[in-house]
């Protein structure tokens, strides 16, 4: 009589939950001991020009993230512990040369990178950066700093998870400045630049210079052109439209992030 074998069926094995893979990277060679899947955060830069509005849109864009329950941690150019007032020193007395203040400039943004962009990803922040690299590259650009040196120089940089930038014509640009300020400021007109004596005009021209500047690093570098001409209110529709996009596709790809919502 044939014996029959009970099979013992195995369950299957409960589903381990995974954590997402990070997709975070460098530009090129980065900061040494960094642990690039540690990093959970979201990096977004908004770039453009002295008075596009970022400011303004980022003061919109923490109130709207903090409200659907988002950590968020702002940083921006010259803001460093480290080196930012010893900047604003240097830039008074105008007396780096293009290379060292350059280097003054990659200073401040490393240390940032190191001591506040990283760990607020590591926590899980949405780390909204107010001008990110290729505002210090277009400007050192324009003042005849090679490329490629300034490529390399960067490569310590993270790649954001997106790159807005708030294109406005430079006489919109005027206009706002002044209703702001009352007057334009010597760097950001490209007074040191000599192109003209009238500080009106020098803006003008420079900043048609730093268009076209970044017009070349959308060669190498992602970014999304967001029309700052328009209304205020206009613009951070668009960019919260973009946010929400960006957040949405992390979360059905298994990302840690919930959904963000219009406040
Ligand atoms: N979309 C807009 N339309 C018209 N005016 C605007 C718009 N956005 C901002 N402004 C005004 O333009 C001026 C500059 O805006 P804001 O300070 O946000 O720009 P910014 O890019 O941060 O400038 P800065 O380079 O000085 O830091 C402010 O007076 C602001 O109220
Ligand atoms: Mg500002």
């Amino acid at each position: 009589m044939p014996v029959t074998r009970k099979i013992k069926r195995t369950p299957p094995p409960a589903s381990v939950p995974v954590p997402p893979e990070s997709r975070a990277h460098f530009y090129g060679h980065g900061l040494p001991g960094v642990e690039l899947e540690k990093l959970n955060g979201k990096l977004i830069v908004v770039e453009g020009a002295d008075g596009s509005g970022r400011s303004t849109q980022i003061a919109q864009l923490v109130r709207w993230l903090e409200g659907s329950g988002h950590a968020t941690l702002q940083v921006g150019l010259k803001r460093s512990t480290l080196v930012s007032e010893e900047l604003e020193q240097a830039q008074h007395g105008n007396i780096l040369s293009h290379t060292t203040l350059s280097l003054f400039y990659a200073t401040d943004f490393a240390d940032q990178l190191e001591h506040s962009i990283l760990p607020a990803l590591r926590a899980g922040f949405i780390v909204l950066a107010d001008r990110y690299i290729y505002t210090l590259m277009a400007r050192d650009m324009v003042r005849g700093i090679d490329p490629v040196w300034l490529k390399n120089l960067y490569g310590i940089a993270l790649v954001p998870d997106a790159v807005f930038y708030l294109e406005v014509p430079p006489r919109a640009l005027v206009q706002r400045v002044f209703a702001k300020n009352q007057a334009l400021d010597f760097w950001e007109s490209g007074m040191d630049l000599g192109l003209s004596r009238d500080m009106f005009d020098s803006f003008l021209q420079y900043q048609k210079l730093m268009q076209k500047t970044f017009r070349l690093l959308r060669e190498t570098y992602e970014f999304t052109i967001i029309d700052g001409s328009r209304s205020p209110q206009e613009v951070t529709a668009e960019l919260q439209t973009r946010i929400e996009a960006l957040l949405c596709s992390e979360e059905s790809t298994g990302g840690s992030f919930a959904t963000a919502r219009a406040a």
